[in-house]
């Protein structure tokens, strides 16, 4: 068996992963237990996560929640098994674990869309104003922030800046626009999208909710706006599987990445979900494929020689935690 130091961090940076033959008679979900156990680690997942890993998971949640728990980790490491933005969030709030990403490659649209050379320059434009970011942006554009919010707490992180402020919003103009309509407050947006919340198609959600009028349609605040105008109901990934609970119908057409899917019918057996059509039908466009790069072999691996890891240059970190921790102190919505 290989050993760690026999990866070289350009092999692991060109790759994204740790390349390495799994024998197929391994039983990847009980190995990947005792590999936890051995090494004191926790697995957080995000919901867009293939059922086989939230199945894994310590903490499954949302950004917002496992932001939370990532702050409060007390084992040594920590593997996160979302994309490369949530990974690198758990180290700069909880400096001094080892995070795992299984996948470096795993990265996100929305993030991609900030450079921050270029957000550095947008914002001189507008010297006065308060800067808040999703947390779906790099540790540089976290730095170049006040606050960061999440889907979950955006409303609230937006109201508690006062009202004669000017705001930036960066990187994503459609939960940008939504927040605009839902606090009343304008906003200086920065160009950005996520390209699977983008792929949703207004004309066939709008066909599918004819062909199935008594289900509800539901989405996430990525999404454009004439997809919002039409929803029942807008939430965070959390909101939306708090949402089917609570509800009293019985089927929903879910505009977000499939992978919510999951537990929403794991909670609600009795229920039906439909995952809301794309504009291009040859595509699986409502799965993240940035997500979908975790797959069980790389969490085994990823444990195993505990590699790729999370590293970032210190300075950097200790900006980028001041908006993180504003965030956090003020909870959810
Ligand atoms: P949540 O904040 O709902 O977890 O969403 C994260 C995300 O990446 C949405 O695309
Ligand atoms: Fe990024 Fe979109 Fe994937 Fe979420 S779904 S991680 S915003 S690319």
């Amino acid at each position: 068996m290989k050993k760690s130091l026999d990866f070289t961090q350009g092999e692991i940076s060109k790759l994204g992963y740790i390349s390495t033959p799994v024998c197929n008679s391994i039983d990847l979900p009980k190995a990947i237990k005792k590999l936890k156990k051995e090494k004191n680690a926790v697995l957080l997942a995000h919901f867009y996560q293939d059922p086989s890993i939230q199945e894994l998971a310590d903490y499954l949640g949302d950004s917002l929640y496992l932001a939370q728990q990532a702050a409060k980790v007390e084992a040594d490491v920590i593997v996160f098994a979302g994309v490369h933005f949530m990974a690198e969030t758990a180290k700069i709030i909880n400096p001094s674990k080892k995070v795992l990403l299984p996948d470096l490659k795993a990265g996100c649209s929305l993030a991609d869309s900030c450079p921050p050379d270029d957000f550095a320059e947008f914002k001189k434009l507008h010297p006065n104003a308060i800067v808040v970011t999703y947390i779906n942006c790099s540790a540089e554009i976290k730095a170049l922030s006040h606050i960061v919010c999440t889907s979950s707490n955006a409303v609230k992180v937006i109201e508690s800046i006062p009202k004669e402020r000017e705001i930036i919003f960066a990187p994503d103009k459609n939960l940008g626009r939504y927040l605009i309509k839902e606090t009343g407050r304008e906003m200086i947006l920065w160009d950005g999208a996520c390209i699977v919340h983008e792929a949703f198609s207004f004309e066939k959600i709008v066909t599918l909710s004819k062909e199935n009028p008594t289900a509800k349609f539901i989405a996430h605040p990525e999404s454009e706006s004439p997809i919002l105008d039409v929803a029942h109901y807008v939430g965070s990934t959390s909101g939306l599987l708090r949402y089917v609970q609570e509800d009293k119908s019985t089927s929903y057409i879910v505009a977000t990445e499939s992978g919510i899917l999951h537990e929403m019918q794991k909670r609600c057996p009795e229920k039906t979900f439909i995952p809301a059509p794309v504009e291009d039908d040859t595509c699986a466009c409502s799965e993240c494929a940035f997500m979908k790069l975790n797959t069980l072999e790389k969490l085994y691996t990823c444990l195993l020689y505990e590699l790729p890891e999370i590293q970032l240059d210190a300075q950097l970190m200790s900006k980028a935690r001041k908006p993180i921790e504003r965030m956090l102190n003020l909870g959810r919505s």
